[in-house]
């Protein structure tokens, strides 16, 4: 079993997540999403799940799904998410039972980085969005300036305390500088290119940096059906 299915690897992202929903991390993206028209979502890589919530929260009414690769995310999504209505499921987006043609909007957010095949990936997530739905990636890229995304982050934790701000860089550090050592493969916008022109979204797709609560280490991939 790899670590990114332990309960220990749960745990510390239910950390990770509360500290992200706190910032505004996951409002951030809800907002950059097609939501207004839509009726189904599934966030890949869901961890624990607060993602959807917060997509419930800026729109409500939608059929809300989470898929995560480990069973112990699952049941961690399962606790945060209370009583909120959430199809959750555990298994790989690079092979699912969701019918074809099914979703709307498909969100994933640091969690393609950890995908052993990436372009199966993708295929599963077109075979499975609605003709005309669009899929959505925010994740950390190869090509970034480590120092100055580590600056932010301590400029973004300044309210917080020293134990926690230098715990905080420390972990992005170890997890920017070392990916691969935890699992993660990191990928310029180059090769991110040339990986989605060779799946079935072809030329639908446009991979853009940007940041995330000002901090410059992401790409926007959208990839559309
Ligand atoms: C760093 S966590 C991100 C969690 C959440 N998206 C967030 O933003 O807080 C990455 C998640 O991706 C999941 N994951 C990795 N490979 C996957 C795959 N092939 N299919 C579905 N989930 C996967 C891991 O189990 C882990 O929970």
């Amino acid at each position: 079993m790899k670590f990114s299915e332990t309960k220990l690897a749960a745990s510390l992202q239910t950390i990770i997540s509360r500290r992200r929903e706190a910032a505004g991390l996951y409002q951030e993206i809800a907002r950059q999403l097609p939501l207004e028209n839509a009726q189904r979502v599934l966030d890949v890589g869901t961890g624990t799940g607060l993602q959807l919530k917060v997509i419930q929260e800026v729109r409500p009414g939608l059929e809300l799904y989470g898929l995560d690769l480990s069973p112990a995310a699952i049941q961690s999504a399962s606790r945060a998410l209370g009583d909120l209505k959430v199809d959750l499921r555990a298994g790989s987006i690079s092979s699912t039972d969701y019918e074809a043609d099914f979703f709307d909007i498909v969100t994933c957010n640091a969690s393609m980085s950890y995908w052993e095949n990436p372009r199966e990936c993708f295929n599963e997530i077109h075979r499975i969005l609605k003709p005309k739905g669009s899929a959505w990636f925010f994740e950390p890229h190869k090509d970034i300036d480590i120092e100055g995304a580590l600056d932010q982050i301590r400029e973004n934790m300044a309210d917080q305390s020293p134990l926690r701000r230098r715990g905080a860089v420390k972990l992005n550090k170890y997890g920017l500088k070392k990916g691969t050592g935890i699992g993660m493969k990191l990928y310029s916008v180059t090769e991110l290119k040339d990986l989605v022109k060779s799946s079935a979204f072809g030329d639908h797709h446009s991979i853009t940096k940007t940041s995330l609560l000002k901090i410059p280490i992401f790409v926007c991939i959208q990839l559309w059906k």
